[in-house]
């Protein structure tokens, strides 16, 4: 054999060692995109070592063979709801507001303020019931859809009450269910006092069909339950089945929604101790 021979291998020879060459080339490149094909896809967790991983809402879930599927890209960055209501659209000082807070600790101002748009509220009454045209128009469409959706009569016992009327009730403060002359939520014209027609008034409205039917629906009609049983010491009075305050729809939705049911409480104010 020549030097030529040993130091430059023949064609045949080369020819073969590159064919083995580009065999072990591809095999190479195929193995090293199924590793990386196996890394990209597999759970986070899962690369990292960690037995399980967790899901969009934050709930830790399984690595196992049971584990719920990946959520598709569009599902795991849906952001959550945002809440847009604009806590200050309306006045909560203004006594024409129908968002105005009226508790012991916020009296009207004036004192004697009277609405400029009282209209008789078209229901069946004890006593003549007066409210603004906004609030006496949502409170006959209420009235009518307790009738017209579960068989129930409602009727007005008391609701818009001048500075006068309120000093006549208030008397000598004695009874913890009326508010001072000037701090009425009646003076407002927003306010009215709910009962059956069959006669249950007050009291008896907390167990009545009556009673549960408004405390569910009053606020698709933007009326809210003031005086609610476990907030004595937010609102300073005693429960009130039988009060609804006209807050207007949207208020009145958004604070069902988001679980208060006090204006105290929504719009951040002072509460007022029962014996306030
Ligand atoms: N009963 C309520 C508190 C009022 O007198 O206005
Ligand atoms: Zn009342």
């Amino acid at each position: 054999m020549s030097a030529d021979e040993r130091e430059y291998p023949s064609e045949e020879v080369q020819r073969r060692r590159l064919t083995v060459a580009g065999v072990l080339s591809l095999v190479l490149v195929a193995i090293a995109v199924v590793v990386i094909g196996a890394v990209a896809g597999a759970p986070q967790g899962a690369a990292s070592g960690a037995a399980s991983t967790t899901n969009p809402n934050g709930d830790a879930t399984s690595a196992g063979a049971d584990a719920a599927p990946r959520p598709a890209p569009s599902e795991a960055i849906a952001p959550a709801a945002v809440d847009t209501f604009d806590k200050t659209a309306g006045s909560i000082d203004d006594p024409a507001s129908i968002w105005v807070v009226v508790n012991k600790l916020r009296p009207l101002n004036p004192q004697d303020y009277e609405p400029v748009d009282l209209v008789d509220v078209p229901v069946a009454h004890t006593w003549e019931p007066m409210m603004r045209q906004e609030a006496s128009d949502a409170a006959a469409a209420m009235f009518q859809a307790a009738t017209d959706e579960a068989d129930l009569y409602l009727a007005s016992n008391s609701a818009f009450r001048s500075y006068s009327t309120q000093v006549e009730l208030y008397g000598d403060g004695s009874d913890p269910t009326t508010a001072p002359p000037g701090a009425s939520e009646h003076q407002t014209g927003l306010a009215i006092d709910i009962g059956a027609e069959n006669g249950c008034t007050f009291e008896c409205l907390e167990d009545s069909p009556e009673g549960e039917w408004l405390r569910a629906n009053a606020y698709r009609f933007g009326f809210l339950l003031r005086y609610p049983a476990d907030k004595v010491d937010v609102t300073g009075y005693p429960h009130e089945a039988w009060h609804y305050r006209y807050i207007g729809v949207d208020l009145a939705t958004e604070m069902h929604d988001t679980g208060f049911t006090t204006l105290e409480e929504f719009f951040g104010l002072p509460s007022v101790p029962l014996d306030q």
